[in-house]
This record gives structure tokens, C-alpha cells and sequence, in this order.
């Protein structure tokens, strides 16, 4: 019977993971953030850059992000409605810019510390 408990967790684990991603959906979420035009003025990665601020790898909260697109000012950023951009696709949106890689620290690039 105890050898059965981490097989278990291992299979919640996989559950919970399975249930979470059908919530918000990464690789869809770059589909729709490249498809609706974010990468033109936030970049591919959401990088930022002249044209936009950096969105990742640490978006801001799920629901902040979702106020901020539906009522962007249309002077820097045109805000998108959710006839565009559901609810749901925020969601995926917000979970690819969550997954986009942290960058190296300066420290930790050996060009970059070269004397
Ligand atoms: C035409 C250029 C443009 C497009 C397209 C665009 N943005 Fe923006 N966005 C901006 C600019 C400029 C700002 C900064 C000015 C501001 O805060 O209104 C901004 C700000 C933001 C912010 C606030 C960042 C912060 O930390 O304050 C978020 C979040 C954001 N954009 C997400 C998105 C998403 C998601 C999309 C696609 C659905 C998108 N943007 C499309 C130009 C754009």
C-alpha cells in the first residue's frame, strides 16, 4: 500500500498539471498574441522595445493585464475588445508570456565580464 502513495502524487501531479493547461494554453497564446499584432510593438517575446514595454517573462496579474488591453488609451496602444480578444485568449496570452525564458544575469555571460 505505501509503495502506491508516490505513484499517486505522480499521477494528481499530472492531473492537476493536464487541468491547468487546458485553462490557458501557451503555444495558443503566442499564436494569438503574434496573430492580433502585440509582437509589433512588444516584440516576438515580448521583449519590449522602442515601440512598447517589455510584457515578459513576469507579466503583470491575469486580470490586470486583461483590464489593461480591454482599456488601453488608443493614443500609445489600441485596446482590445473582447470581440477580438476573449476572455479565454487573454488567458493564453498571459500563460505565453509567463512561459518566455528568464534571461541570463549580466554576471552570469562570460562576454560580459571579460576585463
Ligand atoms: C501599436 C503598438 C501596440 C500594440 C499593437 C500593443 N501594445 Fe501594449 N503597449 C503599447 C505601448 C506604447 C504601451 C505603453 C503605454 C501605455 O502604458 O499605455 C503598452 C503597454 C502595454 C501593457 C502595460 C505594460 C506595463 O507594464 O505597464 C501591457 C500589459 C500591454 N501593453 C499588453 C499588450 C498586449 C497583450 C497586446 C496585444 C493584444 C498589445 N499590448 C498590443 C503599445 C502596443
Amino acid at each position: 500500500m505505501k509503495s502506491m502513495i508516490p505513484a499517486l502524487v505522480i499521477g494528481l501531479a499530472c492531473l492537476s498539471a493536464s487541468v491547468s493547461s487546458a485553462r490557458a494554453d501557451a503555444a495558443r497564446g503566442k499564436e494569438i498574441y503574434t496573430k492580433v499584432g502585440c509582437y509589433q510593438c512588444h516584440g516576438y517575446d515580448g521583449q519590449g522595445g522602442n515601440t512598447g514595454p517589455r510584457l515578459a517573462p513576469e507579466p503583470m496579474e491575469l486580470d490586470a493585464l486583461k483590464t489593461f488591453i480591454r482599456n488601453a488609451s488608443a493614443t500609445a496602444m489600441p485596446p482590445y475588445s473582447a470581440n477580438l480578444v476573449s476572455d479565454g485568449d487573454v488567458a493564453d496570452i498571459h500563460a505565453y508570456l509567463a512561459s518566455v525564458r528568464k534571461p541570463p544575469a549580466g554576471k552570469d555571460i562570460p562576454l560580459l565580464n571579460n576585463p
